[in-house]
């Protein structure tokens, strides 16, 4: 390791050590891709999480001065950085929760299934070390295309059998902080007030939110549907386009993910009822993957709850997402069956 490497795995481990005698119990868990637009931030946000007492910071790049800048934040997380493929297994040893942000953004004109080529190899990889060093860890999958990646992963644990539906989670927050942020702006009320339930996947048509189902109850003209939907589900180009070229949703990303992470935590810690939506392996559709609420437990994705009442214009939506969802599960599969 650099210096800085040394130094912060050695005061990390006595604070550790202190921790262990008796301090609040939390949770360790890993950002793969931490040195990244989103990584950053994530790592940031999740240092922070009073959850949090183990942060290990894994990238292919510049993660010691990540992990250096971070480590001097004054919150409980002990954070350490790993650098390169051969520190993957150690990265990983142990872990409750693995974020994984990795992965090339879109830039303007492409599409999240033009990024499968480059991303669908370093997800396999990813998951291979989970496999090793925490199979039984809870994953967030970030990278995308998460239609396509997240059954990468299912493939890739189901080989080495340790496969369980309930850990491997897509992560398709932003869907649902957009929609809530885009309602509350056409309601006139504060986002905070305001869940918008999103399923089916995260990308283009495949996004679809159920605005017969917002909370607090309301209803909306055909065109403010028509143009809700429109923008939610081009919500990811519109930060594509806007940033011309230098990568996409990085920030609003990182709060999603952490949002996300957080309910993944509090469910491992026992709360109940949280209820969060997630692209999961489930059986709300013929389909083998399918975004919708479900409720987080010690478990993980522990109940997918049923998607409720869907009026004509959504039954629409539902059959073309399915379309494009059912080709990007299948490219995911075959990628490692083949
Ligand atoms: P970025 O290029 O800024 O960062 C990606 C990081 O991944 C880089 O630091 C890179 O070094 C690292 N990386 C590359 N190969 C790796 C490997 N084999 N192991 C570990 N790390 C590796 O990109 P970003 O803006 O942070 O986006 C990352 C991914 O997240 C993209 O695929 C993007 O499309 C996706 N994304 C998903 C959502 C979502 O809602 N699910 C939202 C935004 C972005
Ligand atoms: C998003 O929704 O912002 C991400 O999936 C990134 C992208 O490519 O749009």
């Amino acid at each position: 390791h650099p210096p800085n490497f040394q130094m912060e795995e050695s005061s990390g481990l006595r604070r550790a050590n202190c921790r262990a005698k008796g301090a609040a119990p939390g949770f360790k868990v890993a950002i793969l891709g931490a040195a990244g637009g989103i990584g950053q931030p994530l790592a940031m946000l999740m240092k922070i999480n009073p959850l949090v007492s183990v942060l290990h910071l894994y990238d292919v790049v510049n993660t010691p001065g990540v992990t250096a800048d971070i480590s001097h934040m004054d919150t409980g997380a002990v954070v350490r950085g790993f650098l390169g493929q051969p520190q993957l297994e150690e990265a990983l040893a142990g872990m409750d929760l693995v974020i994984i942000p990795a992965g090339v953004p879109r830039k303007p004109g492409m599409t999240r299934d033009d990024l499968f080529n480059i991303n669908a190899g370093i997800v396999r990889t990813l998951c291979e070390g989970i496999v090793k060093s925490c199979p039984k860890a809870i994953v967030n999958l970030i990278s995308n295309p998460v239609n396509s990646t997240v059954p990468i992963a299912a493939e890739v644990f189901k080989r080495a059998g340790t496969y369980c539906p309930k850990r491997l989670l897509g992560v398709t927050m932003l869907d649902v902080v957009r929609a809530n942020t885009f309602v509350a702006e056409v309601l006139g009320l504060d986002p905070r007030e305001v869940d918008v339930p999103v399923i089916g996947g995260h990308a283009g048509v495949t996004i679809l939110p159920l605005l017969s189902q917002v909370k607090p109850p309301c209803s909306f003209t055909p065109q403010e549907i028509d143009q809700l939907t429109l923008r939610i589900q081009n919500g990811g180009t519109e930060v594509v386009e806007a940033k011309a070229g230098t990568g996409s949703a990085t920030l609003s990303m990182a709060y999603a993910a952490v949002k996300f992470a957080d309910a993944c935590l509090r469910g491992l810690r026992g709360d109940a009822g949280i209820v969060e939506c997630a692209y999961v392996a489930s059986q709300v559709t013929e389909l083998p993957f399918f975004a919708s609420k479900v409720r987080l437990g010690r478990t993980g994705a522990e109940e997918v709850l049923p998607l409720g009442p869907l009026n004509e214009y959504e039954r629409a939506g539902l059959e073309k997402a399915k379309q494009e969802l059912a080709e990007s599960i299948q490219k995911g599969v075959s990628f490692i069956k083949k």
